[in-house]
């Protein structure tokens, strides 16, 4: 089978990776699923903060109290990358202006791990799909590497880290 590169991961414009044709499968796939999820919107971003704050209450005072606008604006956001699945690096320049401007709202590396376990079990919710669902388990990799940009843009213009500071809380 022939090698194909998966649309959300990034590399740097030499590398030998670029060279890769994107995953047009896995692209399609990711789309169908996420239309399936989107009829649900309200629902998936209700299930999520709920899910969030029960798991860690400390994080509900970063957030506002409007969740609705919140959750309008996650989904947005999901759509972006989504609708721009073919073009790796144009969410790529998105993901990495909203994980600096997370480091701003006070999100650490720590928390993305929860966020998204948490989308992929109210996805799994909204869909009603058995755990080890395939489609499921493509989405848990998009949003890790979804995570994992916005984790490197965060961190790119922060000093390194105190070794002395204690361990940031696990949640
Ligand atoms: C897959 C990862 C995530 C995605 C796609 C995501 C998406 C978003 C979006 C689209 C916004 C709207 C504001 C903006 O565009 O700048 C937002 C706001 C916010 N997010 Fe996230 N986020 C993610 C992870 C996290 C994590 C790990 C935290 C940590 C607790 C977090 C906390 C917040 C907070 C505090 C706000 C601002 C809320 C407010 O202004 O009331 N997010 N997020």
């Amino acid at each position: 089978m022939p090698v194909r590169r998966h649309p959300i991961a990034v590399s740097a414009s030499n590398h030998p990776l670029q060279r890769l044709p994107l995953d047009v499968g896995l692209i399609a796939r990711l789309k169908a699923t996420y239309a399936r999820v989107r009829t649900h919107e309200l629902q998936l971003a209700e299930s999520f903060y709920a899910r969030l704050f029960a798991a860690a209450p400390h994080l509900r005072a970063m957030f506002r109290d409007d969740l609705q606008s919140q959750a309008a604006k996650l989904t947005a956001a999901l759509d972006a990358v989504v609708r721009n699945l073919e073009s790796p690096q144009e969410n790529a320049a998105m993901l990495a202006g909203l994980g600096r401007r997370h480091a701003e709202y006070g999100a650490k590396p720590e928390h993305y791990g929860l966020v998204v376990e948490l989308l992929v079990e109210s996805m799994r919710e909204v869909l009603r799909t058995s755990a080890d669902d395939q489609a499921i388990l493509e989405w848990r990799t998009a949003l890790r590497l979804i995570a994992d940009q916005m984790i490197a843009a965060s961190s790119a213009d922060l000093p390194a880290a105190d070794p002395a500071a204690p361990p940031g809380r696990p949640c």
